[in-house]
């Protein structure tokens, strides 16, 4: 059996034939290679282009589907990271899980978010003054991100359609090689139901307990890095609960994968501090505690950009 990088390439071709294919193939081709096509000669010249991964994705456990398998993560990080490389002149394809964070929309109430608004008459709608601040900023960022052609947004839900549509974000920016990145924060479930052996409709519950047998998602990284993109810069995740085997498993995933760097967290302080591993050396990163609303991916992302600019520089010497 061939293998890419120690990953059996009949794993992976299985994965993808099993898998339902996506059912707005189309819509999402065309959106990805007009946002593509506005930033490859944007004011004469090409932006860097970074698809940031986001929230978790589900395995279903039935073709139609009610119950699923689902992966911890609420968005955030993915969210906040796209924000700040917009305003480091990135364009962003935000491949994330419906109904998890969004853009410019973390410091809006979600709970209960019409709470924001106020009917002073019936043709009238106004914000709440203790809001107003908060809704002007999201609102006027979001929309220039989105006028500037600085901002893609692709929903997915699934594991199959994560993979397919990261598959189809990586082959279409193949021509912008190192000026591209992929930013890996989305929590990959690693086991699922291949939908063959999946049951049609919903699984009855009056048998006793019930046994599945999950099988294991190849890791795309490997392909990602050796045949999809491999000019790209790439930075993956590492998540654990356990902080003392935190770092030795991210320096393992650089290795293994030979990805760019890995950025490491802990589950219960990855909104005040990540590693980030790589080759160089590893840097804590923190937000700024004397800066008010200060966040952990101002930081981060001024790094990786940094970063970035020193491969592109190297890629073109
Ligand atoms: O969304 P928040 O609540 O803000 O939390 C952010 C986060 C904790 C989810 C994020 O910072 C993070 O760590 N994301 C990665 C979590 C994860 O799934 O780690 P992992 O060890 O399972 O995977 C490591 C890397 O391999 C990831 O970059 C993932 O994209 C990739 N992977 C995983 C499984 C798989 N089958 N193929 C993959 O390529």
């Amino acid at each position: 059996m061939s293998c890419i990088s120690g990953l059996g390439e009949d794993e992976v071709s299985s994965f993808f034939e099993s898998s339902p294919p996506l059912k707005n193939m189309e819509e999402i081709v065309q959106k990805l290679n007009a946002f593509i096509h506005l930033n490859s000669s944007a004011g004469g010249r090409r932006r860097r282009i970074v698809c940031v991964t986001s929230g978790g994705t589900t395995v279903p456990l039935e073709q139609r589907c009610v119950r699923y398998i689902d992966n911890f993560s609420s968005g955030n990080r993915g969210a906040a990271s796209t924000e700040n490389f917009v305003k480091a002149g990135y364009a962003v394809i935000f491949l994330f899980r419906r109904g998890t964070c969004q853009p410019y929309s973390r410091s809006l109430p979600d709970d209960p978010f019409l709470e924001c608004f106020k009917f002073p008459d019936n043709t009238n709608i106004q914000v709440n003054a203790s809001h107003v601040e908060a809704v002007k900023v999201a609102v006027m960022d979001q929309q220039a991100a989105v006028a500037e052609s600085r901002l893609l947004k692709l929903p997915f839900t699934t594991i199959y359609e994560y993979l397919q549509m990261l598959q189809l974000i990586a082959t279409a920016l193949k021509d912008f090689g190192p000026c591209s990145m992929f930013y890996l924060a989305a929590a990959v479930s690693d086991f699922y139901v291949p939908w063959k052996s999946m049951t049609e409709h919903k699984i009855e519950s009056g048998s006793g307990p019930l046994d599945i047998r999950l099988a294991q998602v190849p890791k795309m990284l490997s392909i990602l890095r050796t045949n999809w993109a491999p000019k790209a810069f790439c930075i993956s995740f590492k998540l654990e609960t356990d902080s003392k085997i935190l770092i030795e498993k991210a320096t393992k995933a650089l290795r293994k994968y030979k990805v760019h760097a890995v950025v490491a967290n802990e589950l219960s302080t990855r909104k005040e501090e990540v590693v980030v591993v790589s080759s160089s050396g590893n840097v804590v990163v923190r937000c700024d505690s004397e800066k008010p609303g200060s966040i952990v991916e101002d930081n981060l992302i001024r790094l990786i950009v940094d970063r970035h600019s020193t491969y592109i520089k190297e890629f073109s010497t």
